[in-house]
């Protein structure tokens, strides 16, 4: 006997491609040069952040995809909170989507294994670590994720 609990519905993005093979980002240049223009706006956000010592810098991507099109403007992000902050600052950096979600593309681009744009944790391994979540905030609506949910959060770490 199944109960709402067991039962998952998609949305309406489900993954298309391979498994692992990077396909979304690979073939959305157009949200990846969207996002791209977004990083002066999101490193103004990220300056004005009061980091205090101790604290974790929480980054969450909703709806993240295989998180090509997000990487370079997260790569932008730890590279200016190093700058500013240096190597002790812990970075958290949360990737949220649906559980259908290719997230097999997402860790190979985060690790490099598959040709893209550069990966935040390989040039910068101090400190940051990763994970990926369904169901993060649910008060984040789809709306949002399916263009860009980028979120900074400092001190609190969402855990
Ligand atoms: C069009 S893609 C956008 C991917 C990336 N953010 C970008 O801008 O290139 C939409 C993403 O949102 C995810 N998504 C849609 N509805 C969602 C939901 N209710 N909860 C979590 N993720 C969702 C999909 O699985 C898909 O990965």
């Amino acid at each position: 006997m199944s109960s709402s609990r067991d039962t998952f519905s998609p949305h309406s993005h489900i993954p298309y491609g391979a498994d692992g093979s990077g396909f979304y980002s690979d073939n959305t240049i157009g949200c990846y040069n969207v996002i791209l223009e977004s990083v002066p706006l999101v490193l103004e956000s990220v300056k004005s952040a009061s980091v205090k010592p101790g604290s974790v810098f929480t980054i969450a991507d909703y709806g993240c995809a295989d998180g090509g099109t997000s990487m370079s403007l997260l790569y932008a992000c730890v590279k200016e909170l190093r700058k500013s902050y240096g190597d002790d600052l812990p970075i958290h950096v949360i990737y949220e989507d649906q559980p259908v979600n290719d997230f097999k593309s997402l860790y190979f681009r985060l690790e490099g294994l598959i040709p893209g744009p550069e990966s935040y944790v390989l040039d910068f391994p101090q400190r940051v670590r990763h994970n990926m979540r369904h169901k993060l905030l649910q008060s984040v609506s789809a709306s949002s994720v399916c263009k860009l949910g980028i979120f900074l959060h400092c001190p609190t770490l969402a855990a």
